[in-house]
């Protein structure tokens, strides 16, 4: 394949990891998934930036977009069989709700460096849900990883996402924040 396909490629099957959690904030609200509860250090598990309607919400609907996607995969001459829906929402489900739990040990982590919700924390902000999309996917498919991120040429389209998500995240987040949807635009 030529490399702009892999590039491609490889940003197209990322997207329900990137749609996971902006459409978790669309949902958010309710009960915080850590229930108010406090960790050892007197500061909350999580913080009330992390619901359970905003992760299953979140998580639903990206896995939905992925289903979206699906018959795309009829351009790399996949047959359209239910066995290969089966086979491509496995991966989708993967890195939405991977994307999702590393948000969530996104904060997990600020909380215990004592920055409160919706504090600032480069790098940690960016790229937090990426690393828990491609880990949770690792695990689960990992055949699946390496020959769409990491064997050969594939590596190329990891890169590529590793160059574009801080422009992506910066983008969304402004928009949330000018639909009132986040309190601070990152
Ligand atoms: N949200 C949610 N549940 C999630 C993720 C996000 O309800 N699992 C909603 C919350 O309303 C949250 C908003 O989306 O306030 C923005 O998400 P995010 O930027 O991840 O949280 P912050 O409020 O910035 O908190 P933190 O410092 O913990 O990142
Ligand atoms: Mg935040």
């Amino acid at each position: 394949m030529a490399l702009l396909e892999t590039l491609l490629l490889a940003f197209w099957l990322f997207i329900p990891a990137y749609v996971a959690n902006p459409l978790a904030v669309v949902w958010g609200g309710g009960r915080p998934m850590d229930l108010g509860l406090k960790w050892q250090d007197g500061r909350r598990v999580l913080g009330d930036g992390k619901t359970w309607r905003g992760f299953v919400g979140g998580g639903v609907s990206a896995v939905a977009v992925g289903a979206l996607q699906w018959p795309s995969s009829a351009l790399w001459s996949e047959p359209l069989t239910l066995d290969a829906l089966g086979a491509w929402m496995g991966p989708v489900a993967a890195l939405a709700f991977g994307a999702l739990l590393g948000d969530v040990l996104g904060s997990f982590v600020k909380r215990r460096m004592g920055m409160e919700k919706g504090s600032r924390a480069p790098v940690l902000d960016q790229y937090d849900f990426v690393l828990g999309a491609f880990l949770v996917a690792a695990v689960l498919f990992p055949g699946w990883v390496v020959a769409t991120y990491v064997q050969g040429e594939a590596l190329w389209g990891l890169i590529l996402i590793l160059a574009v998500t801080p422009l992506l995240h910066r983008a969304v987040n402004i928009v949330g924040y000018r639909m009132g949807r986040k309190e601070v635009p990152w």
